[in-house]
């Protein structure tokens, strides 16, 4: 790996993330079952699971013995804790932790308090029998495995007891002992839709995610308190179907549904044309100070709807029905709301948050496939800001996980960062790249496959600045090809890409600045050759 000097690297650290849904962790001495019984109750209860041991394998390319072997326990240790401390980050996963990570009081501890912990035991003599023959253990050594398993049980026998309430799995099927697990969580989390408050400036924005949160009336009442009408504003591709069942949950909210006004598909929306078509609309249906707008659709809908929320009678009430992932994800929450205009995305927009953001992951059933893939790219980015341990689950959790994952990493940077100014800039991660790819490209290349590839280089810059290891970039084209996204751009005219790149510094008033993935989260780093930069896009 060559490396590469930048001029400066600013931190830009993820902010603690808001609660999600509760983890479920199993903690346990090895041969207790955490995989198997992982697994088999992340099934049952729908989420998905992380094997904490399996994705330090993956991150080292080696196995665990390999790690002890090669650089000691103590090494194998550190791993453990930024795993640990990743895992930590999410919500609503199942997660299996190694044998010893509960020894490491301080890294188990943010995770224990992210959910539900529950450890597997058994009797020495049986896991004994369950181990015998098994290799890559390279705590149990040669000889009396049996003494080996017993002398470490009793050593670690106070920092299991320290976690959580213990489940005796001697003599039981992993099948019997995950239901037991399932129950035991669902009494500990038995509300599945999760509900956050991003605060931004004088608002605060409720958001709530899960299947069904689409028919939540009693949201929309809570969020319009007084409001009698509400306009409708849906993107034309959701009119019929998902504006309709808005309507629907706002007749049960005592508010009288107006439209759908059905814009045009996508990005045609988001000219001045549509705008001044809408607010025309809006005067037409009588909409006044004492209603509100509920704009339905992907970003591009929730863009004009909100700015004309922002704008119509001097601002009337917000709310937001995502219906795609980087919607979700994304544009949905942190009040940024534009139209395009003489050629120039977004040059047009104000801040003007919702006050409800209702994210149903069931009104994706009907994306076509490429615009919920391209979406996913931004799941990716959060996930190497908050918690690059869990990447790999961005190809294979449920959509409503890994919405949930982005919304809370969204939330955390915009309430830090209001103004944009500060931390809040690491949501750009990958994105000056893939500015330049949509530019140079004239847009043939989609923005979410254009964040994909730059996702790619802004991992390889930051391995060659050292703010991240060289193995991120790896396994982030993985989870991308994994998902049909991706990695590096074709061909593209050098000018032009380093074009585009110049006219976004201009708009950031200085050097082109990247941000790149850095522990904790990312790092925006100035002084970078643009073309060392451009040449990471084709690898
Ligand atoms: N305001 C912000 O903070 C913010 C953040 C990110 C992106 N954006 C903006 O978001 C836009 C991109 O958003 P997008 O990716 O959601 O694209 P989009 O809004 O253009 O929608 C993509 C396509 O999917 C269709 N569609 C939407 N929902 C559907 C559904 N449930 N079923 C079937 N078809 C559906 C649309 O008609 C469109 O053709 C861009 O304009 C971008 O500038 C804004």
């Amino acid at each position: 790996m060559t490396s590469l000097t930048a001029s400066e690297i600013t931190p830009l650290a993820a902010p603690p993330l808001p609660k999600g849904r509760p983890n479920l962790v199993l903690a346990g001495f090895m041969g207790t079952g955490k995989s198997t019984v992982g697994r088999l109750a992340a099934h049952e209860l729908g989420l998905p699971f992380l094997d904490l041991d399996d994705a330090i394998v993956r991150q080292s390319g080696r196995s665990v013995a390999q790690i002890f072997a090669d650089d000691g326990e103590a090494s194998f240790r550190a791993l453990e804790r930024a795993a640990l401390l990743d895992a930590a980050q999410l919500s609503g996963t199942v997660v299996a932790t190694g044998g010893g990570a509960p020894l490491d009081v301080n890294a188990f501890a943010p995770l224990a308090a992210s959910g539900a912990v529950i450890v597997l035991a058994a009797a020495p003599e049986e896991l004994a029998r369950r181990l015998a023959g098994g290799r890559g253990r390279p705590l149990l050594g040669e000889g009396d495995i049996r003494a080996r398993i017993a002398t470490l049980l009793e050593s670690r026998a106070s920092a299991y007891d320290g976690v959580g309430r213990s489940i005796d799995t001697t003599g039981r099927s992993a099948a019997d002992v995950a239901s037991e697990v399932v129950l035991r969580y669902r009494e500990a989390a038995p509300d599945q839709t999760l509900a956050l408050e991003v605060a931004l400036r004088d608002t605060t924005t409720r958001v709530i995610v899960g299947h069904g949160a689409l028919h939540d009336a009693a949201a929309l009442r809570e969020a319009l308190p007084g409001t009698l009408r509400a306009a409708i504003v849906a993107d034309s591709a959701v009119a019929e179907t998902h504006a309709a069942a808005v309507a629907v949950a706002l007749r049960a909210a005592g508010i009288e549904p107006v439209g759908p006004i059905t814009l045009p598909a996508g990005e045609a929306a988001k000219g001045v044309d549509v705008l001044a078509w809408l607010w025309d609309r809006l005067r037409a249906e009588a909409i006044d100070p004492s209603a509100a707008i509920v704009a339905v659709g992907g970003g591009a809908a929730l863009d004009v709807a909100g700015f004309a929320a922002a704008t119509y009678a001097r601002g009337l009430p917000l709310v937001n029905v995502p219906t795609t992932v980087l919607a979700m994800a994304d544009a949905a929450v942190g009040g940024k709301v534009a139209i395009d205009h003489a050629g120039a995305k977004n040059l047009v927009g104000t801040f003007y948050p919702a006050r409800l953001v209702i994210a149903d992951p069931a009104t994706c059933d009907t994306l076509p496939p490429e615009v919920l893939r391209e979406g996913l790219a931004e799941v990716v980015k959060s996930l190497v800001l908050a918690a690059p341990t869990a990447l790999e689950l961005a190809a294979e959790a449920p959509l409503e996980w890994a919405v949930e994952q982005s919304l809370r990493v969204k939330a955390a940077f915009v309430s830090a960062d209001p103004q944009d100014g500060g931390v809040r800039r690491a949501l750009n991660l990958g994105h000056t790249f893939a500015h330049a790819v949509e530019s140079a490209s004239d847009h043939t290349i989609s923005h979410g496959d254009a964040v994909a590839m730059g996702l790619v280089a802004a991992a390889r810059l930051g391995a060659m600045l050292g703010t991240c290891p060289p193995s991120l970039a790896g396994q982030i084209v993985t989870v991308l090809q994994r998902i049909g996204l991706p990695t590096a751009a074709p061909p593209l005219d050098e000018k032009r890409l380093l074009d585009a790149m110049s006219s976004d510094k201009k708009r950031a008033g200085g050097a082109v600045r990247f941000v790149v993935p850095a522990p904790g989260g990312a790092a925006l780093v100035a002084g970078v050759d643009p073309r060392t930069a451009i040449g990471l896009l084709r690898e």
